[in-house]
C-alpha cells in the first residue's frame, strides 16, 4: 500500500487573495460543499483575523462541512490572529489552526523587523497558545524556500516542541527548481528532531510555473500533506492546482509511493464551480480542466485516438467528470428531471429554490429551445448573485444602430425596493448602459476589463460577461452576467461587481 497524501485545499483562503476573486460567505459554502464531494481532506476556509466577513464565512463553512473534513483557520503568530481564528472554529467538528511566521532573512529583516532569536521565540508563543485552544495545530514557515536552511530546522523544531502536528513548508514565492525543493524537505527530514512522527506540507506557488512539479517533488521527498486551490488560484501566479496534483499522483503512484482519497470525477465540476463563482476563467489551454485539455485536433492525433485513445490522451476524460452529458434539456422536460440534472452537477436546493428555478429554466428553455449543463450552471450563478445584490435590474431599454448614437434608458431598484430611472448616451450600447448605471450607483471605479463569451454553442447560446473592476481604493471586483442578451448580460455583470465593492464598503 503506498502512502496516503492528504490534500489540503486553500481555494477559499489563498485561492480568494487572487485579485477579484473575492467570494461571498454562500460562495463559500457551495464551494466548501463541493470540496467535500471531492473529498479533500482539510479545507482552509479562511482567514478569521482580517476581517468579520472572513471570520463569519469560517464559521459557516465549519458548520457546513460538519466531520466531513478538517476545517482549517489562518493565523500570523499573533495571539489575537490565533484567538479569532480559534473562536471562528469554535463549532467545526475537526478544527485545525494554521499558524506561523515568516522564517527567511527576508522576512525577518524587512518585514518583521526581527531577529531570529526572537523569531523562535514567536514560534514557541504562537503555536503553544494555539495548542491551549485547538488540539490540531499547524505551523507554517513563510517563505522556508528561502530561508537558511539551519534555521528553518530551527524554527520546525520549536513548532514541534511546542506541540505543532503538522509543518507547512511553502515555497511562498515559487522560486525555487523542483529538485532543489525536493532536497529542502529531504533536509528536514534529516534534520529536524521529531519529525518522524509529524505530518510535513508542502505549498508551492506558481511564479515559474512550476507549482505542481515543486508539490510532486515534496511528495518524493517524504511530504504527506499538499497545499493546492482549485483551478490553481491563488495569490500571483497562483498556487500549485489541485487537480494537476492529484492526477500526477493519481498517474505516477507507485513511483512516488503514494495515493490521494480524491473523487477524481468531482474535478470538472469544481473547477467550473471555482470559476464561475469568482468570474477567474479558466485557460482552454490548462492541464486536466481546460476546455482543450482533451480536444485532438491534428487529423494524425484524431486518427491514433480513434485508433487507441492511449496515444495522445494520458487520462481518460471520464476519470476528472469529462464525459459528456447526453441529457439535453428543453422546455418539456419536467421538474423531475430538471432536478436530477441539477444533483448530478452538484446542487442542492430545497423544494422551494428548486421550484423558482424550474420557472427560470422554463423561461430559459422558451427562449433558447435547448438547454445544456453550462446554462443550468449560469442559470443557477445567476440566482445566487442576485439574492445578494443591493442593486438589481428591473428595466433596459436599448436603442442603437448605424449612424444612431446609442440611447439607454436604465431602471435599477435599491435594496429598499425604490426604484430609479435614468437615461444616457454613449459611445456604443454597453458604453450607455454603464454610464447609466454610473448614474444611479455613484460609486467610484473603474473598470480594468471585460470580457464576453457564449456560455453554449449556437446564436441562441447565453452571452456570459465577465468585468473586473477596481474601487477606491484599488481593490479588484469581479462581476459576472449572463443572460442571452448580450447588453443585459453586461450590465448585470457590471452590477455584480459594484455590489460586491458596495457590500465590501460596509464590513
Ligand atoms: O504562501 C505562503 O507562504 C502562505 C502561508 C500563509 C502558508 O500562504
Ligand atoms: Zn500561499
Amino acid at each position: 500500500m503506498t502512502r496516503k497524501i492528504d490534500i489540503f485545499d486553500t481555494t477559499l483562503r489563498d485561492g480568494e487573495q487572487s485579485p477579484g476573486a473575492s467570494m461571498t460567505r454562500e460562495d463559500k459554502v457551495a464551494i466548501a460543499r463541493q470540496l467535500v464531494r471531492l473529498k479533500v481532506d482539510v479545507i482552509e476556509a479562511g482567514f478569521p483575523a482580517s476581517s468579520p466577513g472572513d471570520f463569519e464565512s469560517v464559521r459557516a463553512v465549519a458548520e457546513a462541512v460538519g466531520e466531513s473534513a478538517v476545517v482549517c483557520a489562518l493565523s500570523r503568530a499573533i495571539d489575537s490572529d490565533i484567538q479569532a481564528a480559534a473562536d471562528a472554529l469554535s463549532s467545526a467538528k475537526r478544527p485545525r489552526i494554521q499558524t506561523g511566521i515568516g522564517v527567511s532573512s527576508l522576512h525577518l529583516q524587512n518585514k518583521l523587523g526581527i531577529s531570529e532569536a526572537e523569531c523562535l521565540d514567536r514560534v514557541r508563543a504562537s503555536v503553544s497558545f494555539a495548542k491551549k485552544l485547538c488540539s490540531d495545530v499547524q505551523f507554517y514557515a513563510e517563505d522556508a524556500a528561502r530561508a537558511d536552511r539551519e534555521f528553518l530546522a530551527r524554527a520546525c523544531e520549536a513548532a514541534l516542541d511546542a506541540g505543532a502536528s503538522v509543518i507547512n513548508i511553502p515555497d511562498t514565492t515559487g522560486y525555487s527548481l523542483p529538485e532543489e525543493f525536493g532536497a529542502l524537505i529531504a533536509y528536514l527530514f534529516e534534520h529536524v528532531r521529531g519529525i518522524e512522527s509529524a505530518t510535513v506540507a508542502v505549498h508551492c506557488h506558481n511564479d515559474l510555473g512550476l507549482a505542481t512539479a515543486l508539490s510532486l517533488a515534496g511528495v518524493a521527498a517524504g511530504a504527506t500533506q499538499v497545499e493546492c486551490t482549485v483551478n490553481g488560484l491563488g495569490e500571483r501566479a497562483g498556487n500549485a492546482s489541485l487537480e494537476e496534483v492529484v492526477m500526477g499522483i493519481a498517474l505516477h503512484g507507485e513511483d512516488l509511493d503514494a495515493h490521494t482519497d480524491i473523487d477524481t470525477r468531482e474535478i470538472l465540476r469544481a473547477s467550473r464551480m471555482v470559476a464561475s463563482t469568482t468570474g477567474i476563467r479558466v485557460q482552454a489551454n490548462k492541464a486536466i480542466v481546460g476546455a482543450n485539455a482533451f480536444a485532438h485536433s491534428s487529423g494524425i492525433h484524431q486518427d491514433g485516438v480513434l485508433k487507441a485513445r492511449e496515444t495522445y490522451e494520458i487520462i481518460n476524460p471520464e476519470t476528472v467528470g469529462a464525459a459528456q452529458s447526453n441529457i439535453v434539456l428543453t422546455a418539456r422536460s419536467g421538474h423531475a428531471a430538471l432536478s436530477h440534472r441539477l444533483e448530478e452537477l452538484g446542487f442542492e436546493f430545497d423544494e422551494e429554490t428548486l421550484d423558482t428555478i424550474y420557472q427560470k429554466f422554463l423561461e430559459l428553455a422558451d427562449r433558447k429551445r435547448e438547454v445544456y449543463d453550462e446554462d443550468l450552471e449560469s442559470l443557477v450563478g445567476e440566482m445566487g448573485r442576485a439574492a445578494h445584490a443591493l442593486y438589481t435590474l428591473r428595466g433596459l431599454q436599448v436603442s442603437t444602430g448605424f449612424p444612431l448614437t446609442p440611447t439607454v434608458t436604465l431602471t435599477l431598484a435599491d435594496e429598499a425596493g425604490e426604484e430609479h430611472t435614468v437615461a444616457t448616451t454613449g459611445d456604443g450600447p454597453i458604453n450607455a448602459a454603464y454610464a447609466a448605471v454610473n448614474k444611479i450607483i455613484q460609486v467610484e471605479n473603474e473598470l480594468l476589463e471585460f470580457d464576453i463569451q457564449a456560455a453554449t454553442r449556437g446564436t441562441d447560446a447565453l452571452g456570459e460577461v465577465t468585468v473586473r473592476i477596481a474601487g477606491p481604493e484599488g481593490r479588484v471586483f469581479t462581476g459576472r452576467g449572463t443572460d442571452p442578451d448580450i447588453i443585459v448580460s453586461s450590465v448585470k455583470a457590471y452590477l455584480d461587481a459594484l455590489n460586491r465593492l458596495l457590500v465590501s464598503q460596509r464590513v
